[in-house]
Order: C-alpha cells, then structure tokens, then sequence
C-alpha cells in the first residue's frame, strides 16, 4: 500500500478501505508517513467529505493509536458528556455532581482551555489543593465508591488525534464535520463510557457558527458512536451570548456553586438541567420528564452540592472554599464596562468576549502559557436587554492593570446597539438521539 495512492484516491472522490485508513492512521502516528501527506489527505477529505463507513473507521482507529480506559466495572452506568467548546460553559462542574449523585457513573478526562474557550481542568486547578492527575487504580476505586472522578487527560489518550489535530490547525483543515467528529468522537471512545451526551454549541462563540452546521456534526457525531457501539445524543445549544454570566476559572466554580445551591436559575441552569436529563435518560433508560424530575430533585435537595464536595474532597480540593466562597481570591483590578449608548444589546460576538476574558489572563494563547485563576469578567447585561449610557455592561477581574483597558475595547467592541429589540433566539435548539 503507498501513501500516494490513497490520497489520489480521496482527492478523486472515491471511498477508503478501512485498510487504507489504519495504514494512514497507524503510519502516521508511527512517523512513517511524513506531515506534508498527512496535510495532502486531510485537504482531500476537507472537498470530499468521507462516508459513514470511512468516518467509523478512522474514528476506530485513532480510538486505538493510545491508552484506552476499560470502564467495563460499571456495565450501563457509564455516563461522559462532551461540550465543543464555548464562552463562559461551566455545565461539567453542574452536571457531573448531579448525575453521579443518581447513581450514574463519572469516569471523566477532560482538557484544558485553549484559545476563547475555557477548560473543565483549568476550571477545577482554580480551588486549591484540587488534584488533576492519580493513578488508574486510584481513578477506578474513586468512581466505584463515590460515582465521580475528573481527571486532565492522560498522555497518551489518542496520539493519532494530537499529532493530526495540530497538523489540521496549521493547514486550514480543522472545520471539516468528518475530522472533527474522528477527533471528538475517538477520544470518547478510547475514555471508556457506554453513554455519551454531546452539547454541541452554535453561534458566536461556537466553532458551528450556523443551527444548520451545527445540526449537520450532531447528527454525524451522533451515528458514528453509535455505530461503534456507544449510546450517544447530542443537545444544540445557543453560544450567541456567554453561558451564565461568569467567564473565567475561579468566577465559573463559583457561579457553579451558586446553581448547585439553588441561588441562580436561568440560561446556565436550563441548559445544565437539559444535558443532565439526557444523560439520566440514556444511563437508566427512563423518559425525559422523569429523568428531569430526578435531576431537579437532586439540585433543590442539596444532593447534588454534596456530591460535589464529596468529589473535589476525594481529589484533595479544599470545600471550604465551595462552602463559603468569599474565601477565593479576589484580583487586586475589578473594573466596569461602562455602556456608550442608550438601546437594546443587539447581538454579541461571544468570541471575541472569550478572548477579552483571554487578554485578561483567564486563558491562554499558547498551550504551555500560565494562566490567573482570578481573572475573567461578569457579564451584566446580554442580548435583548436594555441599556441606558453610563450604565455598567461588565466587571473584568484581573492581576494585570495593564489588561484592562485592552479587555475593555475589545469588550466594547463585541457588542452590538440597536434601538429595537433582537429577536429571542432559542436556548435548546434542538436535540439528536
Ligand atoms: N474539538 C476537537 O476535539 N477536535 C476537533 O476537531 C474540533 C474540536
């Protein structure tokens, strides 16, 4: 077989064989295959396209290129949920303490933020002590006596999906639906869980910028696990507007706890609630307004708060911090985005708040950059709301003085006035099961 072959194939439109795609995949991580070929192939699947049964079997083989968790202990209670990234998504910290306190089984790997979108394990390293790594055994055990464990990701989780995910970053072949759905799809097959919920955002801050888009990965991501053996479903959900009304490590965990206790409702909690019945719905197989009623259940009768602080205590967090959160670090700059004009918010360009949150020292801009657990800002106002000059947008929260009147601008510069109020978009726009 010649590398040649295959990619004059796809660049002719036709369907790989299976044993085409492993001798790509396999030889590629092997570094038999040279990028320059690699890149000459992901650009003829970007025109192609790839069959289900090309999608099945590239997703298959870079589930096996690594380490894979064998979750097999837990039979149907195995439960993952994965976003595709937004501004302000804190719906793990929310979510997994609910499920796992009805029984189901968290068994989680998550990532760390890059670019405008946070990550659960930066989120999770904001509360002191929290522990990101243990050893298998210790993951296990942990799952089996408490019904939740998050780690960060272990090194070698799918290295065919690292060494092809930043060759597609550098050569504009990232948005392609069959490449992201091998890349998401594969790293949830090799992190073990029976069920998986897909929360896939749409918007402003979302990598699918359009419902029809977003409908489209859903869809494919949803058949292809299904096709290698998962129960799987996907939410749509609204990234037009940040999700909640904090952005950034610490304020996250702490809006989280204000859920969890009840004290916040709205966009945050609606959505939480909703990924967390689809999940109680594939895990026990009962229907949706009884599972959202178990879930609801769970939040207002403190059930769910105490699984939280029973996980975060099992991987050496300090609650007190969850208990009475005041204790985090406040940022020596907390300062206001003042609005200029008089009128209804518009529109949003979440992105662009997500990298205002980014300059703030929230995230990162490269992978290996530290990053302020304090930093991050407080959305006041959102789309559809009305704003008077003078009246205040936002507070940004950061260590670094010298971030705040870039944030503010780039701030200033994600909104939108208009004098008649915007159309209200949908939270949930729509569900794939
Ligand atoms: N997230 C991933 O993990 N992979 C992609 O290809 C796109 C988003």
């Amino acid at each position: 077989m010649r590398m040649y072959d295959i990619i004059r194939k796809k660049r002719d439109g036709c369907e790989l064989s299976a044993e085409e795609i492993r001798f790509f995949i396999d030889g590629y991580v092997q570094d038999r295959i040279p990028d320059y070929q690699a890149a000459a192939l992901c650009m003829a699947i970007y025109y192609r396209g790839m069959t289900d049964a090309e999608t099945v079997a590239m997703t298959e083989c870079m589930a096996q290129s690594g380490d894979t968790v064998d979750l097999s202990r837990f039979g149907a209670l195995s439960v993952d949920k994965h976003s595709t990234g937004g501004v302000g998504d804190k719906t793990s910290l929310i979510i997994c303490p609910i499920v796992a306190s009805l029984g189901c089984k968290v068994a989680k790997m998550s990532g760390r933020g890059l670019g405008h979108t946070g990550g659960t394990v930066d989120k999770l390293e904001s509360i002191p002590g929290y522990r990101v790594t243990m050893s298998q055994e210790a993951f296990m055990h942990q799952v089996e006596e408490i019904g939740i464990a998050v780690i960060g990701q272990s090194g070698n989780l799918t290295p065919a999906d690292k060494k092809l995910y930043a060759l597609r970053d550098v050569t504009a072949t990232v948005d392609s639906i069959p490449l992201i759905t091998s890349s998401i799809m594969s790293k949830k097959l090799a992190a073990g869980s029976r069920n998986i919920v897909l929360d896939v955002k749409v918007g402003s801050g979302a990598f699918m910028k359009t419902p029809q888009t977003a409908t489209e990965l859903a869809r494919t991501m949803v058949n292809i696990g299904k096709q290698c053996g998962r129960n799987v479903s996907a939410l749509i959900t609204d990234m037009n507007r940040p999700l909640g009304r904090a952005i950034g490590n610490t304020l996250e965990v702490i809006e989280a706890v204000e859920v969890l206790t009840g004290k916040r409702r709205g966009d945050l909690y609606e959505v939480s609630v909703a990924l967390a019945t689809e999940m109680v719905t594939l895990v026990k197989g009962i229907n949706d307004p009884e599972a959202r009623s178990l879930v609801i259940d769970a939040i207002d009768s403190g059930a769910a708060f105490d699984k939280l602080k029973e996980w975060i205590a099992a991987q050496g967090g300090d609650i007190r911090y969850l208990q009475d959160t005041s204790r985090f670090e406040t940022p020596s700059c907390i300062t206001p985005v003042i609005s200029p004009a008089d009128g209804y918010i518009t529109a949003m360009d979440t992105e662009r708040i997500g990298s205002a949150a980014v300059l703030l020292g929230a995230g990162r801009s490269r992978k290996d950059e530290p990053i302020d657990y304090a930093a991050g800002i407080i959305v006041e106002q959102k789309t559809g709301d009305r704003v008077s000059a003078g009246e205040v947008l936002a507070t940004l929260y950061s260590n670094d003085e010298r971030a705040i009147s870039p944030a503010t601008e780039r701030y200033l510069g994600a909104i939108s006035f208009g004098d008649e109020p915007p159309e209200s978009g949908k939270l949930i726009l729509g569900v794939v099961g």
